[in-house]
């Protein structure tokens, strides 16, 4: 029962470093289940989604210590499993890449279907296509767990994925690191994280080229050895920070990333009038020089316009002059926080993956619900520039995402808290 609440109305200013990124982080993670020695994984951001896959490494019979922070020594000499059926994987979208990493170790694995956000069904056909041309089958046991096994080792194979999927792509490169002989993926994903884990998992012997292209080579190899490893910032984390700096009509520095993974981003704060500045490892996004105007979004895989940036963007729009269109070319469904925004009076019309913003309304604050990770991010930016109070509620999904989020905008000027609420009696307990 715990919430934010958000006084809004005040401009965002000063500068905010970003975490590590989540979507390497949860395949990083498992990714250490095929290596033969311990590993150190550094920049890992704090949320509940890297406890989740961390404990689960626990149960698997890893040693799983955080040693600072941001930093994680992992041991998987002990894990004796390949079975991860526990309700903590359950309740994690990610844990499908628990699949790809026992298979590459044990040539099965038997998985519970994840949960996670709920935007969407969110299929894993392409993940278990490209087991299948390894030579692993797969049966869903009582529709809930996915059981996937190979008769031998894997067997290199080409794999063409019919869409763009990262969850596939990394998957598949997980099952084909130790393999026999060459995998090629196909009309892969080239996600920044997907650069990373090629990269975390060469670092540790493995010969993978392309990652970052839509042609990716793995060469299997026998022994992959320990490791400390550095996680790239969270694209999406900073692509947050940059819409509420501008959803504020602030001036806000965003440290510790990469710039370029963030072109689409910036591109589209440029159109609509945000001066922005980039630096070797920051980005100045300045919204107090001149009136923000309209402009039209599509998502698409990486290099286009992240579909886990639409929600936070879709807001931002909701408070510029002009009528913008929004197309969710990614998760058709991802609109769900839309009528949270119109009961803060944005004027948004949803038909199929098209969003229609009617810009300019002033928002109001009001209660309002996470529906799912960056829908509860939207939410916040709209409480942020929002009159009067906004209360976020079913917080739990931003903080599987989202470090210290409280505390980076309160250090921008923001007025938010955290509270606790006592269930029965709707009184705040404690802020
Ligand atoms: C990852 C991200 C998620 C982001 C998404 C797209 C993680 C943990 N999550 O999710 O935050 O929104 O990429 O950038 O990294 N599809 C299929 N069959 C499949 C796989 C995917 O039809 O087997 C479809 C999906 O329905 C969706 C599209 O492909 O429409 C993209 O999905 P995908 O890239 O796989 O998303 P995830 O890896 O699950």
């Amino acid at each position: 029962m715990e919430k934010y609440v958000i006084n809004g109305g005040k401009v965002l200013d000063g500068e905010v470093t970003i975490s590590g990124a989540k979507n390497a982080a949860v395949a990083i993670i498992p990714a250490v289940i095929l290596c033969d020695e311990p590993c150190r994984i550094e920049n890992i951001p704090n949320i509940s989604d890297v406890s989740l896959i961390g404990r689960i490494l626990q149960q698997l019979g890893a040693e799983v210590k955080r040693i600072d922070k941001s930093t994680l020594y992992i041991d998987p000499r002990m894990i004796n499993s390949h079975v991860a059926t526990t309700d903590l994987v359950r309740g994690m979208r990610a844990s499908y890449y628990l699949l790809g990493a026992l298979l590459g170790r044990y040539n099965k694995a038997k998985v519970a279907l994840p949960g996670g956000c709920n935007f969407c069904a969110r299929p894993i056909d392409q993940h278990l296509k490209g087991f299948a041309a390894l030579g692993a089958r797969h049966e869903l046991v009582n529709g809930a767990i996915i059981d996937v096994k190979a008769d031998s080792r894997l067997q290199g194979n080409s794999v063409y994925l019919d869409m763009v999927s990262v969850g596939a792509t990394m998957n598949i490169m997980l099952a084909a690191v130790k393999a026999e002989g060459l995998t090629v993926i196909e009309n892969a994903a080239k996600e920044p994280h997907i650069v990373d884990l090629a990269n975390f998992l060469n670092s540790m012997g493995a010969q993978i080229r392309g990652a970052g292209t839509d042609v990716i080579k793995i060469r299997g190899v026998d022994y992959l050895h320990g490791v400390t490893y550095s996680i790239i910032p969270d694209q999406i984390e900073a692509g947050t920070y940059m819409c509420a700096a501008a959803a504020t009509r602030g001036r806000v520095l965003v440290k510790n990333i990469t710039p370029k993974h963030l072109d689409s981003i910036t591109a589209k704060l440029r159109e609509i009038g945000c001066e922005i500045k980039e630096y070797d490892e920051a980005i100045l996004v300045d919204a107090t020089k001149k009136p923000l105007t309209r402009c039209n979004i599509k998502t698409m895989p990486h290099p286009g316009f992240p579909t886990d940036c639409q929600p936070q963007f879709t807001t931002l729009l909701a408070t510029v002059n002009g009528t913008s269109i929004v197309n969710e070319n990614v998760w058709e469904t991802r609109y769900q926080y839309v009528s949270e925004l119109t009961l803060m009076g944005a004027h948004i019309s949803v038909e199929g993956r098209l969003a229609i913003i009617e810009g300019g309304s002033k928002l109001k604050g009001a209660p309002v619900k996470a529906t799912d990770l960056r829908a509860g991010a939207a939410l916040v930016i709209a409480g942020l520039c929002a009159d009067g109070v906004t209360e976020v509620g079913s917080i739990q999904y931003i903080e599987r995402g989202y470090e210290n989020i409280t505390e980076k905008l309160r250090a921008l000027g923001a007025d938010i808290k955290k509270v606790y609420k006592d269930e029965s009696s709707d009184n705040v307990l404690r802020a």
